[in-house]
């Protein structure tokens, strides 16, 4: 499966409310695989199609851990409780952190690569992942919720 090419900051495709999806056929399964392997190959733990040059609610996360793959389509937030702060990057943004405010739960109804409903449940750095690819779907990107800005000396002390 191709990697495809990373659309970097400005882009007007990256602060564009995205299509929903209408068809889940082959080409939305082949786009799935080829985000994923693009998401891979770039060390991301999500991505949104607006990303690569699509402007359609798909996105994925993946932040290695027992979940797998989370495919998100057409994904909205029903609910949310909690607050988190933290450190975030983003794969169109490459070497700039900021410290952005989330929900530190959410609940999301979404589909499947097949047209299938299903809801998502999400706390922690997932739910944040969920948060910052859903928002990529509806053009809106981390640097407007960023409340600083942090060089790496401060994301290695975050760390550790
Ligand atoms: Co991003």
């Amino acid at each position: 499966m191709p990697v495809r090419q990373i659309v970097m900051f400005p882009a007007d495709v990256l602060e564009k409310t995205c299509d929903e999806v209408t068809v889940f056929d082959r080409k939305l399964t082949k786009l799935l695989a080829d985000m994923y392997d693009t998401m891979i190959e770039n060390d991301g733990v999500g991505l949104a199609a607006p990303q690569i040059g699509i402007s359609e609610k798909i996105a994925i996360v993946d932040i290695d851990d027992q979940n797998g793959t989370i495919e998100l389509i057409n994904p909205v937030i029903i609910e949310e409780r909690g607050v988190q702060t933290g450190p975030e990057g983003c794969l169109s943004f490459p070497g700039l952190y900021g410290e952005v405010s989330r929900a530190d739960y959410v609940k999301v109804r979404t589909f499947n690569r097949k047209g299938k409903a299903r809801i998502i449940e999400a706390e922690g750095f997932l739910a944040r992942a969920i948060q910052h690819e859903i928002d990529h779907l509806e053009g809106v990107l981390f640097t407007s919720k960023v409340i600083k800005y942090l060089d790496e000396e401060d994301l290695e002390s975050t760390e550790g």
